[in-house]
């Protein structure tokens, strides 16, 4: 969700923001932008949809030394190159890239700028004129004029702005948004993700909330709210350039599904210690053995995620375990332990919905964790403690190995404390063991690709509706595996608890309409055989896909068996294959849905 690059100090600035530009696309967006300039000359383009729609109207005659681009997902006015970024000032002078959200852009423009004239409606423009004012009206320079501006907006931003009037700085800011500013030789870079400029620089420098950042080609000065200098080392970026790219494949979501064996080799691996026992450090450990009950807050497919540990965490642990709706928990937060301890699964760590949870229950006291594929990342930073997933930069807008690596790091937790706790469920749980066959079992899906997509020209390709249905772990499998299929494909689908489907919802079944059904549970499972039938006494077209020790003849998906605390991590991997084909199929573009962003860095 919305990205900014920019650079300072290097020839061809627009190559360099245009490709940093492509690097943000995961993120989600409708429109882009970039300014340029040098000396000479500057050029401030936009367009709408694609970044390719940018780049074409990128001519040899933009270029310079000095720019920044920025990729728009609206919030504030409609997808338009009015409302794309980069704004200017009432004089052109300042040009202005923003990501996050000021609230209280109203109440600023009624004070400061009620005559002003504005080209579109967001709430950027109306701080790049502000900035303008200040300079205009009370003398100052653009650094005091921005820094003022700072205090007075409440809000989420991360900013990088130009003086056209002075080309050899880059004024930059950050608050709740990502952004980094990343080191070069005689050419300094800002990106909301290091990712954005790997091909730049791998030596980073990370900007705390309130802080402003004058970057010029061979230095930086970091300044806190106070104004006071501050410094700050700068850290290695373990990132390759093959991690970022597709390779051979047509689109990252099959590169991901693919790579999801190899992660979870990777986590026994990272989470090992030579003598078998598992690396995770005691102090975290005797603080959740301490608290009476887990609370997992987190959005979308880390939600799922966290459905899908519910149960081996309990089992393992003895523990309690609750999981809750970011968006919903911050602002409706239900009674709460005694002693309770959160944790925090998000993929990207940076989702503003779970982040105002976790500066809540910071202020309360309460200990946290976070699980995260991205370190050094907002709730990474921000909470107690932090595992990693290992998983590699996860691209595709469809979460898929990001969600099976968070289940599979519960799972070691679980088994971590569990056993500190003397549980006997997790002395006996070789969780390194497991997981290991869990790989295998993957790469035997895998292998069957295009069996998936034939079931999928069966079932999915013209169907205006779909159904996944299972009871226990099978349920909130079905919960994931319906929202990968509606966020690419565009199929109306829904996860449903197999028993309650006849409660209300089997009134939707018509002629036809697809009905999934997971089983990997015995006595669960004969229940869900018995729903399947009677949806397909309604003219459901159900597909069954079930461990392979309780198949029946007939049944069309085989799970290869694991242990029974795991199966979410194999029974989804079918799941995410028919979603891929699906939007292939449907004729959609898998990697970029519309109307998604990766990183959701507003409210
Ligand atoms: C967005 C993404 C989802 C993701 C959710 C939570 O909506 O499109 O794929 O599951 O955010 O993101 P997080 O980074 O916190 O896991």
């Amino acid at each position: 969700m919305c990205g900014i690059v920019g650079i300072i100090g290097k020839q061809q600035a627009e190559l360099v923001i245009l490709q940093g530009l492509e690097r943000l696309e995961y993120r989600g967006y409708d429109s882009a932008g970039l300014y340029v300039a040098n000396r000479t000359s500057s050029h401030l383009i936009k367009a709408q949809g694609r970044i390719k729609n940018l780049a074409e109207k990128v001519t040899p005659e933009v270029t310079g030394t000095i720019g920044i681009g920025h990729t728009r997902w609206a919030t504030h006015g409609k997808p338009s190159e009015a409302n794309a970024h980069p704004h200017t000032s009432a004089s052109g002078r300042l040009v202005l890239v923003h990501n996050g959200v000021i609230e209280n852009f109203d109440e600023l423009h009624q004070t400061y700028l009620a005559d002003h004239q504005f080209k579109g409606q967001t709430d950027t423009e109306i701080v790049v004129h502000l900035i303008e004012e200040l300079m205009n009206q009370e003398d100052l320079t653009t650094e005091a004029a921005f820094q003022k501006v700072l205090g007075m907006i409440q809000g989420s931003y991360a900013f990088a702005l130009v003086d056209q009037q002075n080309p050899d700085v880059l004024y930059v800011a950050k608050n709740k948004s990502p952004l980094l500013i990343g080191l070069g030789d005689g050419f300094n870079v800002v990106c909301s993700d290091a990712m954005a400029m790997i091909d730049q620089t791998h030596e980073f420098v990370e900007i705390a909330d309130g802080e402003m950042v004058i970057v010029t080609p061979d230095k930086i000065t970091i300044y806190d709210r106070q104004g006071t200098p501050v410094f700050r080392p700068s850290y290695e970026a373990q990132l390759d350039l093959t991690d970022i790219e597709k390779g051979t494949y047509p689109y990252y979501m099959l590169k991901e599904v693919d790579e999801q064996p190899a992660v979870m080799r990777r986590l026994v691996q990272e989470y090992r210690n030579e003598d078998g026992s598992i690396a995770i450090e005691a102090s975290l450990l005797k603080q959740i053995a301490n608290s009476d009950r887990i609370y997992i807050v987190a959005c979308g497919t880390s939600n799922n995620a966290g459905w899908a540990a519910k149960k081996l965490f309990e089992s393992l642990t003895q523990l309690p375990v609750e999981i809750h709706l970011s968006s919903e928990f911050g602002y409706n937060m239900p009674l709460l332990s005694e002693k309770p301890f959160f944790i925090y699964l998000s993929q990207s760590g940076e989702t503003a919905d779970s982040r105002q949870v976790l500066v809540k229950t910071n202020e309360m006291g309460y200990p946290a964790l976070t699980i995260t594929n991205v370190a050094g990342s907002t709730l990474s930073r921000e909470a107690d403690h932090t595992l990693l997933l290992y998983a590699g930069p996860e691209i595709a807008v469809a979460s898929t190995k990001a969600y099976t690596a968070q289940i599979g790091v519960m799972a070691i937790l679980a088994t971590a404390l569990g056993r500190q706790k003397g549980i006997s469920a997790a002395s006996d749980f070789d969780v390194f063991y497991e997981l290991g066959l869990v790989a295998t079992g993957m790469e035997s899906l895998i292998s069957e690709k295009e069996r998936f997509s034939e079931l999928t020209a069966e079932y999915l390709t013209t169907t205006r509706n779909a159904f996944y249905i299972g009871r226990g772990n099978d349920y909130y499998v079905s919960m994931e595996a319906a929202l990968k299929l509606k966020e690419i494909s565009y199929i109306q689908a829904e996860g449903f608890a197999a028993g309650e489907l006849k409660h209300g919802t089997i009134a939707l079944i018509e002629e036809g309409t697809p009905v999934i059904g997971i089983i990997t549970e015995e006595v669960m499972g004969s229940h869900t055989r018995g729903n399947l039938k009677e949806v397909e006494s309604r003219g459901a077209h159900t597909l069954v896909m079930v461990s392979e020790n309780l198949a029946k003849v007939g049944d069309q998906i085989l799970l290869p068996h694991v242990h029974p605390f795991l199966t979410s991590l194999i029974a989804v991997l079918p799941t995410q294959l028919l979603a891929y084909f699906a939007t292939l199929q449907r004729g959609y573009d898998v990697d970029k849905p519309r109307n998604l962003a990766k990183s959701v860095t507003v409210e």
